[in-house]
């Protein structure tokens, strides 16, 4: 049984998270899709937000399991006796960052795997802060998030105007 976990902030889900979750379900037994904490982050929507959002966007590929932690990543490697993460990379700069987490969690758990997936040209430069910035200002994000998440992203910015600093 090959497990693999797809983690991120997911902040919100994009069709570029859609198409990678898609990807690597397609090379594994089961894909975790493990909505995590980046501390670095300010996160616009809530731990159980983002996992609605992502149940939501993933509903009905019957190998993807989304969950949400709030530990280490290579914690939940273990746990879940991973095979692989799987990242998306978009450009050369989403490759130091990638490196220095992979070294950091190597160290940590030697047995520790890493995949890293190409995202689809057409979203390369996109991201979820592009996605919030472009939505604070009106702009339209139909082409970088599925409806149901346009819909939460435009509810969250109506109800909590603060989310709009
Ligand atoms: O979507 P992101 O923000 O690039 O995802 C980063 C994430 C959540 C995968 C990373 O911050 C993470 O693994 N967080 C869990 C805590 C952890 O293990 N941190 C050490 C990574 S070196």
């Amino acid at each position: 049984m090959k497990t693999f976990i797809f983690p991120g902030s997911f902040d919100p889900f994009s069709l570029g998270h859609l198409d990678i979750a898609k990807r690597a379900a397609q090379l594994c037994d089961k894909l975790v899709v493990a909505i995590m904490i980046n501390r670095a982050k300010k996160s616009m929507f809530t731990v159980e937000e983002r996992v609605e959002m992502a149940r939501v966007c993933l509903e009905g590929i019957p190998n993807i399991e989304v969950i949400s932690r709030e530990t280490l990543l290579v914690d939940l490697y273990r746990e879940l006796d991973a095979s692989a993460v799987v990242r998306g990379l978009r450009s050369e700069s989403d490759f130091r960052y990638e490196a220095e987490m992979n070294a950091a969690n190597t160290l940590m758990f030697p047995q520790y795997q890493v995949i890293f997936l190409p995202c689809r040209a057409d979203l390369a430069f996109t991201s979820s802060s592009i996605i919030k910035e472009v939505a604070y200002y009106g702009g339209d994000i139909s082409r970088m998030v599925v409806p149901a998440v346009e819909e939460m992203v435009h509810r969250k910015l109506e109800n909590n105007p603060v989310d709009k600093a």
